[in-house]
């Protein structure tokens, strides 16, 4: 099966190791689950093919996702780093391919890396290509780059006390969908006073509403949990179509509280 746009969920892996990995991927993907984010980075690619293999699930109604670490830019090393990620998940290709952030001080050029990344493509070993944590600028320059090729997602921070808008409107602008990483703060939206309102309300959880905001502007959430309880929740969270004043609300808790901020990172928008 050839995916045309990324399912509108996603299970995220960051922090997953060992058996945990294993026994998330596996019991999302029993729970509904068709999209599974990893990284050569989160080192879990084993663990993460594990659980898709003992899944019983066919692989090719699985969306997976990895992404390109950024000591691995170079053309030659940017190929061989995904025909390893490939051999650790069990399979032939990945159906996306991300560079995880842009290059620390352009040490590799944008050209390189993301000609190598349109190369993989072509070899098959990545159906879609993509790029994570691109301001709006390295969206521009993606695009120049890459001509007609899709850029199948730009893949950022996106929770309600960092609502990205400059990052989210510009993508839309240029036809990227936007992937939401972090949607629940790593936990921090279950204490947030207005989530737990609208939550209680509607006989739900915060981290469910946080989901379903995300999903109502267009941009596809990707929590982890190693819960198959929470995993079902965040699932079902897609359900809840919020009312206008309760997105205004929680359009409100933006703080430009961003979590993921590594010294390497570019100057954000
Ligand atoms: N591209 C990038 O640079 C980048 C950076 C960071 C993250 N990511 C991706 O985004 C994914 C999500 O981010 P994240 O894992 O850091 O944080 P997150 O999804 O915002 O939060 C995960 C935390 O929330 C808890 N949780 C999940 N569902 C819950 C629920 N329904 N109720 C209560 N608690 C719940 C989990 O605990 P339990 O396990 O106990 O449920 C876990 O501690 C990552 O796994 C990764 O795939 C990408």
């Amino acid at each position: 099966m050839s995916f045309s746009a990324l399912p509108k969920i996603g299970m995220g892996t960051f922090r997953l190791k060992g058996n945990d990995a294993r026994d998330a991927v596996k019991s999302a993907l029993s729970l509904g689950y068709r999209h599974i984010d990893t990284a050569q980075m989160y080192g879990n690619e084993a663990e993460v093919g594990d659980g898709i293999t003992s899944s019983g699930i066919p692989r090719r109604e699985i969306f997976l996702t990895t992404k390109i670490w950024h000591d691995q830019l170079h053309t030659s090393d940017l190929i061989n780093s995904l025909h390893d990620s490939l051999a650790r998940l069990k399979t032939d290709h990945v159906d996306l391919a991300l560079i995880h952030w842009p290059s620390p001080d352009d040490e590799v050029s944008m050209k390189e890396y993301l000609g190598a990344l349109r190369d993989a493509q072509h070899e098959g070993l990545a159906e879609h290509i993509g790029i994570s944590n691109f301001t709006c600028a390295q969206m521009d320059e993606a695009k120049d780059i890459l001509g007609d090729a899709p850029i199948f997602t730009n893949q950022v921070e996106v929770h309600p006390f960092l609502a990205n808008r400059d990052v989210v409107e510009h993508a839309k602008k240029l036809g990227i969908t936007v992937t939401g990483y972090m949607p629940l703060a790593v936990g921090k939206v279950m204490e947030d006073e207005t989530l737990q309102r609208i939550a209680a309300a509607r006989n739900v959880t915060a981290a469910q509403i946080a989901i379903a905001w995300v999903a109502s502007r267009g941009v596809v959430p990707i929590p982890s949990s190693t819960r198959p309880t929470h995993q079902k929740a965040n699932l079902e969270a897609l359900e809840i179509a919020l009312s206008e004043e309760e997105i205004r609300a929680i359009d409100a808790l933006d703080r430009n509280e961003r979590i993921a901020n590594p010294g390497f990172a570019p100057a954000w928008d």
